[in-house]
């Protein structure tokens, strides 16, 4: 007999990202709990619900489809001073009222919302709940039904959540209340980021600050394994034991205008938008008084000790990290390998004797990373996580940090991070050539500053762009990207751009590498979008076109001033060679987002996808 640990193959592992939000205090939670909601809807929107505590007892609402949807089907009528929210994003179970959460027990005494999976829960449920009706087919009901048999025999409610929590495997962020008692959300943390906020007279919980701004911006971070009561006058934080632990709220340095879209019609056209602001502010922030660079001399200690640089991402910050593969190799002089943490967690290459590791991680949060980066501390290797998000698990767990300064990313396609994420890799690797007494040869901080300039340039040609879109995008059913040296990784993180938000099927591709087999798939009209920004592949790169174009292919050249020629559609400014990818990418960026709209897609909320990949 499997233990309850025991996960059998068959039934995998759910991917469920999802955002929670909890309040209590003296005002309507209704339209609060809405709110927050619609902050975390990047977390998952294919389902939401409340539950809310009025006298008249427990409110639940829940619908299928986008907080909008939820906001119809909430009975303006209801007035209650505490409440939970949760919004989904799940490939486990249909996306349905009935799957979607709050899900509540047998009587209807328990309601809970949870972010996470149970892995054994199958198990769970056939040792101690066999006689109870489940509703939904989600992991989540075992939680819920699990704290009313306990209290049925005889628990208080928090022993009962106690007990619960001793037998879950897996990760959870969980806010629980009990209609007979409206003065308190159960909380408790494994694994799913949650915080609780401390307002004036109420108290919140959220899986990200963002959504309770519009409350406090008073913050107490919770460890895994945490139990939290959250009453309208204070919290409490346990351990699983009981023991109560103390802890220094922090500020929440968000400014809430930096989560609202203002004029734009989408957060990702702002985003794209924000990206000479943020190069600006990376420079400025990475620069000590005497105009020089600076990174905490622990990372460069420890960056110039090792005889290798792993770079651990998934994503569109793997691609980052193939683009900082280069800075470091060229500027530091440290051999790289660039991995995608899904792969590396349970195919691990052999180790050089004295790897660091580098975690890229925009949400700071993303499970498959997270797993690498815990067998990562096991053997004790040094850790530094480059991300967006102070106080992210990832954050928290590695040796050291590095900060992104993007302002949040809101839109599920990443932007402003990923070329957030190329700079500060380029500080990084400058500094530590530095350290090492290596000369780079040119002056970062200038060159990082016409970067800036470029991208100034480029957000002002979206006209242009536009019209490129809608010539090679509007209808077509795939597109390939193709280009040399650096020019490939941003082609790899073009083609995923444009598979997200657009459906058009996109592959990135070594500009060599077409004619070994992918060429087959050319036909009259097809799309290739090929960049040219690297000098001395730029012969060769335009041989590949041609290689495509005589087989019907549509090409559109996005070529850097300079080494541009007149059958080229687009021309960026020039920048320093090995920076080419911080502007190269801005006209990709708008392409898909233009090639969305003409397709009529939802651009900031793409199909199955969710912001925050927090569970494997
Ligand atoms: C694509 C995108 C994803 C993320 C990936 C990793 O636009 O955003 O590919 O890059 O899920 O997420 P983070 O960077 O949060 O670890």
């Amino acid at each position: 007999m499997p233990s309850e640990g025991f996960l059998p193959p068959s039934l995998g592992r759910k991917r469920n990202m999802c955002g929670i939000v909890g309040y209590i205090g003296n005002h309507d939670a209704k339209e609060i709990l809405l709110k927050g909601l619609e902050k975390l809807e990047y977390r998952g929107y294919d389902s939401a619900g409340l539950a809310l505590i009025s006298e008249a007892g427990v409110h639940v609402f829940k619908e299928k489809g986008r907080i909008a949807d939820l906001r119809k089907a909430v009975d303006g009528n209801v007035f209650a001073p505490i409440g939970i929210g949760h919004t989904r994003w799940a490939t486990h179970g249909v996306p349905s009222k009935v799957n979607s959460h709050p899900h509540q027990s047998a009587t209807g005494r328990f309601t809970l919302v949870h972010n996470g999976v149970i892995e054994n829960y199958e198990l769970l449920k056939r040792k101690y709940l066999a006689d109870v009706t489940f509703n939904s087919e989600t992991d989540t009901e075992v939680i819920v039904q699990l704290v009313e048999k306990f209290v049925g025999e005889g628990l208080e409610v928090l022993e009962a959540f106690r007990k619960t929590l001793s037998l879950l495997h897996g990760s959870y962020a969980l806010a629980l209340l009990d209609a007979e008692e409206n003065e308190t959300i159960y909380v408790a943390k494994n694994k799913s980021p949650l915080l609780v906020g401390l307002g004036s007279g109420c108290n919140v919980v959220a899986s990200d600050a963002l959504a309770m701004l519009q409350v406090t911006d008073q913050f107490v971070e919770l460890m895994d394994k945490e139990v939290v009561i959250v009453t309208k006058s204070g919290v409490i934080i346990q351990n699983l034991d009981g023991e109560v632990i103390s802890r220094v709220p922090y500020t929440a340095e968000l400014d809430a205008s930096d989560i609202e879209k203002g004029t734009y019609p989408h957060y990702m056209l702002k985003e794209i938008d924000e990206q000479p602001a943020v190069m600006r502010k990376i420079i400025q922030t990475y620069q000590n008084d005497q105009g020089k660079l600076t990174i905490d001399q622990d990372i460069i200690e420890a960056m110039k000790e090792a005889d290798r640089v792993y770079i651990i991402a998934a994503g569109t910050s793997s691609h980052a990290g193939l683009v900082g593969k280069q800075f470091i190799e060229k500027m530091a002089k440290i051999p790289v390998e660039v991995h995608i943490s899904s792969e590396f967690g349970y195919n691990m290459p052999l180790l050089s004797e004295r790897p660091f590791f580098i975690f890229i991680s925009q949400s700071g949060e993303t499970a498959d990373s997270r797993s690498v980066l815990v067998k990562v501390k096991e053997m004790g290797c040094p850790s530094l996580t480059i991300t967006n998000v102070p106080g992210s698990t990832l954050s928290r767990e590695a040796d050291y940090t590095l900060l992104l300064q993007a302002g949040p990313e809101i839109a599920v396609a990443s932007t402003k991070a990923y070329t957030a994420q190329i700079a500060v890799l380029a500080i990084l690797a400058e500094v530590t050539a530095r350290r090492k007494g290596i000369d780079i040869g040119f002056d970062l901080i200038h060159e990082l500053g016409l970067v800036a300039n470029a991208m100034d340039v480029l957000c002002d040609s979206k006209e242009l762009i536009e019209v490129i879109a809608r010539e090679f995008l509007a209808v077509t059913r795939n597109c390939f990207f193709i280009g040399r040296g650096l020019d490939y990784y941003v082609c790899l993180e073009g083609a995923l751009k444009l598979k997200e938000i657009s459906y058009i099927q996109a592959e990135g591709f070594a500009g060599g590498e077409l004619k070994h087999g992918t060429i087959a798939l050319i036909e009259e009209g097809t799309p290739i979008i090929a960049l040219a920004t690297q000098e001395n592949v730029n012969l060769s790169l335009r041989g590949n076109v041609k290689e495509v174009v005589a087989r019907g292919a549509n090409p559109c050249i996005i070529s850097m001033k300079g080494l541009n020629m007149d059958e080229d559609s687009f021309v960026i400014p020039e920048v320093h060679e090995l920076l080419t990818p911080l502007i190269s990418v801005v006209p990709l960026q708008l392409l898909s987002y233009y090639a969305a709209l003409h397709r009529n897609c939802d651009v900031d909320k793409p199909r199955n996808l969710a912001k925050s990949v927090t569970v494997e």
